[in-house]
Parts: C-alpha cells; sequence; structure tokens
C-alpha cells in the first residue's frame, strides 16, 4: 500500500529533484502538490510545480496554489540562489498542464477531513504557511496527519539566510511555531544533515550521465544552484536540501537523529526563525520532533540517481 502524501513546496531546483524522487517512487502516492510563498513569489513556485509534473511526465498531478504570503512577516525570497524564475539553469517551456482552482489550504484541509486518522504524511519543503493555516483554520484535520516530514532549521549548521535562522523557518516562523506545537510526529531533515548531502561533480555527472531529459535537467539546476552555496561555504558542491525528506519515506534507514524538544525563535529580531534544539537534551522541554543529524550521502545519491533514471 503505497504511503498517500500531500507534497507543500516552494520550487526552487531542489524542491524540483524532491518532486522528481516523489513522482518517481512507487512506494508514494502524491495526493497532490501545494505551492507556497518563498523562494520566489507565489505565482512562479505554483508555475514550476507544474513545469516539475511535466518533466516528470505527471501532467495529472493536481497542483495547487496556497498562500502568497507569510502569517505575519513580510515575505523574504531567495532569488539570490534560485534566480529570477526560480528554477534557473536550464530553459523551461512555460507548463500547459492546468492549476486546480481550489486553494492550496482548503485541499490540504478537504483532503485530510475524507482521510481516516494517521493516514496522510504531510511533506514541507518550503515555508510552513500552508500547514500552519489548514491546522489553524480546520483544526480538527490534525488527527489526520500520519507525520509531518520536513526541511527545514538548524542546530550545529545555524542559519544560512541569517547567522542565526535557516530559510524556510525564517521566512514564516509564527508558522513554524505552529506546526512544532501540532502534537503530530514530526522528522525535521535540517541544515546539519543536508549539508553533509552535496552535489559533488561526480554525483551531478551520474544524474547527467543518464542520458534522459530528467537527468540533464536536474544536473543543469544543479549547475546553477550550487554556485551560491560553494561560494558562501568552499564546499566541493551543494547541499540538496529538499530531496532528503523525500529519501526519508522511503529509505529511512538512510538517516540518523534524535527525538528532542524543537522551539520556534518568534520574539527576537535578530534570532527570528531561529529552532533551538534541545540536542544536549539540558532542558526539561517535552520531545516534539526528530532532528536528523546525519545522512549516508552516497546512499542517498544512489537511490535518487536510480528514481531519477525511471523517469
Ligand atoms: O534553506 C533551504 C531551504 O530553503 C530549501 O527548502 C530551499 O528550497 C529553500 O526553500
Ligand atoms: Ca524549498
Amino acid at each position: 500500500m503505497a504511503r498517500k502524501i500531500i507534497i507543500d513546496t516552494d520550487p526552487g531546483q531542489d524542491d524540483a529533484v524532491a518532486i522528481l524522487l516523489a513522482l518517481a517512487s512507487p512506494e508514494i502516492e502524491v495526493l497532490g502538490v501545494v505551492a507556497v510563498a518563498g523562494n520566489v513569489p507565489l505565482e512562479l513556485t505554483a508555475k514550476n510545480a507544474r513545469i516539475v509534473c511535466e518533466l516528470a511526465g505527471k501532467p495529472d498531478t493536481k497542483v495547487f496554489a496556497g498562500c502568497d504570503r507569510p502569517l505575519r512577516q513580510p515575505l523574504v525570497t531567495a532569488e539570490h540562489v534560485h534566480g529570477k524564475t526560480g528554477l534557473d539553469g536550464p530553459q523551461m517551456p512555460d507548463p500547459t498542464m492546468p492549476m486546480q482552482d481550489q486553494h492550496g489550504v482548503s485541499f490540504i484541509v478537504e483532503t485530510l477531513r475524507a482521510e481516516p486518522a494517521d493516514s496522510v504524511t504531510l511533506c514541507a519543503l518550503g515555508p510552513l504557511t500552508n500547514i500552519a493555516t489548514a491546522f489553524e483554520t480546520a483544526p480538527d484535520i490534525v488527527e489526520k496527519v500520519q507525520e509531518i516530514v520536513l526541511m527545514g532549521g538548524a542546530y550545529f549548521e545555524v542559519g544560512n539566510i541569517t547567522p542565526a535562522a535557516e530559510f524556510n523557518i525564517y521566512v514564516d516562523p509564527e508558522a513554524a511555531e505552529i506546526v512544532f506545537r501540532s502534537g503530530r510526529p514530526i522528522t525535521v531533515m535540517p541544515l546539519d544533515v543536508t549539508h553533509k548531502a552535496l552535489t559533488t561533480a561526480p554525483r551531478v555527472e551520474a544524474f547527467r550521465g543518464l542520458g534522459t531529459k530528467v537527468g540533464t535537467m536536474v544536473a543543469e539546476w544543479t549547475d546553477f544552484f550550487e554556485r551560491f552555496d560553494k561560494e558562501k561555504y568552499g564546499s566541493a558542491g551543494a547541499p540538496l536540501h529538499d530531496p532528503c525528506v523525500i529519501a526519508y519515506l522511503i529509505r529511512p534507514d538512510l538517516f540518523s537523529g534524535r527525538h528532542i524538544n524543537v522551539e520556534i525563535e518568534t520574539g527576537s529580531n535578530l534570532t527570528r526563525g531561529m529552532t533551538v534544539a534541545d540536542w544536549w537534551r539540558v532542558t526539561d522541554r517535552p520531545a516534539n520532533a526528530t532532528f536528523m543529524g546525519d545522512v549516508d550521502a552516497d546512499g542517498f545519491f544512489s537511490l535518487l540517481t536510480e528514481r531519477l533514471a525511471t523517469l
């Protein structure tokens, strides 16, 4: 029985690879893809989500537009990383598949209401605005969520958009606070783990070497996307953040972490969006998340490359 998921996303080259991995994996049933404002404004993330579904050969995937701005904060975008379109790198044709008319948040609410308890996994690859809005407007759906698996936050790696905060959490810290207090099982892929999943040259050449449109597109997205992180961190490649969320659903054994307390800074401008992770358990705050710290990077890239080859 395939695992039912809803992907909430702000494509973003790494989001795009995560969506491709999900659509290529028989263990997963994608109930819908909901775009959120994040890396680039909502109209672009919603367009990019459709581009990716068409690239995967899955134009019947239901794609929705969700919230166009965070709950309280002004929108902060990341064109400096992802380019003006959010999918810079290769030339991309405009999508022809339709956008669903229904608002993405009401899709999340309606879908969860129709499913049994503990049956749908929410995979959050961007700011948590849509999920928090759904939980706030329809608290009855929270029990329907089997698990929330999200890319966001950091502890040892600290911040990538400010000295203290990772981008997804920073953009909408109030939304993150609602999600982390929801009481549902949460699995976090923070920078601590994604920075161990680097797009080194051999790994990018393995994508290109697939000799398929998907392989070539992923390699060209990576060529563009990695320049920011390689320059900033002097690393051998860029962290391939969001596909860690989907890879975890397929091969959780690739990842390791701790079940700890994670709180979100929402009061201070200096540390807004910081995930205050009690990794060393120095407080008696109750554990509310499995916070990943390590990944078998070779295993991750092998899984990813093997699945992309099927598209
Ligand atoms: O900080 C990395 C995260 O922010 C990734 O999800 C990337 O796509 C951006 O949304
Ligand atoms: Ca993202």
